[in-house]
């Protein structure tokens, strides 16, 4: 009896294209590489897709700082990534860049689906603000003492001292890294992705899946916590693409990059004259399998805002 081949796609996380590749990209690439190479010995079809991971504001300064355009601070890292990569001997089929024209008309269908669909909406924040270097400041590029215990010198997410978590706006004594002055606190209104409405969904997709079981467990207490909605704009100067509809408003890095495996998909299918379309492969009733693999890093990112932004945008949720 001879088995149907299955059609799979895999990917590798996305390198910054801010820096060379270090041995940690290394292994996971090799180890994605040696399971792709053995699903081809056993026949199966495989598509192996990565990108350089393009956009957010270290790219911007990274740019800045070297004096160049974003866009060729991004070639010459994706150039060099596929070049290692390529010496390492792993398999991809096609190795691409994430601030690309395939990428970005998938992130503008895949929001603009969700939008349709009723899982967008708008909410006043309040952020730190630079006004020497008219930047709003992410939690990274501002320090002051922390709200709990007073150590000195935390970012703005969370304290390497005592372990609290808090908001940049709760620092005490904040300073912006850029100007080193205390940054004001400006309103702006952000796009939230409604994760807490697709709860269920998630937990029915975590139910089915093959997830291994501490991946499961790690899950586990992000519910226990509770969902929140999530942030997917950010407002200008920064590096990505603009949101529809909005003149000064870029995707978040986090939203745009995953849908680079699709936006990826779709060069390759186009380099190689094949007339599918990525959608095509990432429908609901596509017969390819999807695996990512991923650190354990940025699992939230995998395991929780990417079915649910692909379940919002009627994608096929990955395995
Ligand atoms: O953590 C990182 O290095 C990210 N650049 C990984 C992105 S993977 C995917 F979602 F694009
Ligand atoms: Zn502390």
């Amino acid at each position: 009896m001879t088995m149907k081949k299955k059609e799979l796609i895999v990917t590798s996380a996305l390198p910054y294209a801010n820096g060379p590749l270090h041995f940690g990209h290394l292994l996971e690439h090799i180890q994605t590489d040696i399971w792709v190479r053995s699903q081809r010995i056993l026949g199966n079809h495989c598509i192996y897709l990565c990108a350089s991971d393009a956009h957010g504001t270290p790219i911007m300064m990274k740019a800045e700082e070297e004096n160049i355009a974003p866009e060729k601070l991004v070639d010459k890292y994706m150039k060099a990534h596929k070049k290692t990569l390529e010496a390492f001997q792993v398999s991809h089929d096609c190795y691409y860049q994430t601030h690309s024209e395939e990428n970005k008309k998938y992130s503008e269908l895949i929001y603009n689906t969700a939008l349709e669909n009723g899982y967008i909406k708008k909410q006043n924040i309040k952020q730190l603000y630079d006004k020497d270097k008219k930047l709003f400041l992410a939690d990274r590029y501002v320090q002051g003492n922390c709200p709990k215990c007073n150590a000195p010198d935390q970012y703005g997410d969370n304290c390497d001292v005592c372990g609290a978590k808090y908001e940049a706006t709760e620092l005490i004594n904040p300073l912006s890294i850029f100007s080193k002055k205390p940054p004001v606190i400006k309103d702006s209104e952000h796009l939230f992705f409604s994760l807490t409405k697709l709860e269920a969904e998630i937990k029915k997709w975590i139910d089915e899946s093959s997830l291994q079981e501490s991946v499961i467990n790690k899950l586990q207490e992000w519910f226990k916590d509770g969902l929140m909605d999530w942030d997917i704009s950010r407002d200008a100067p920064y590096f990505g693409f603009k949101i529809p509809g909005f003149e000064d408003k870029f995707f978040y890095v986090w939203l745009d990059a995953p849908i680079g495996y699709i936006g990826t998909l779709e060069k390759f299918l186009k380099d190689s004259k094949n007339k599918a379309s990525a959608k095509d492969l990432w429908s609901e009733d596509s017969r390819h399998e999807i695996y990512h693999f991923i650190g354990k890093d940025i699992l939230n990112f995998h395991a929780l805002f990417w079915p649910a932004l692909l379940h919002a945008a009627e994608f096929k949720k990955t395995i």
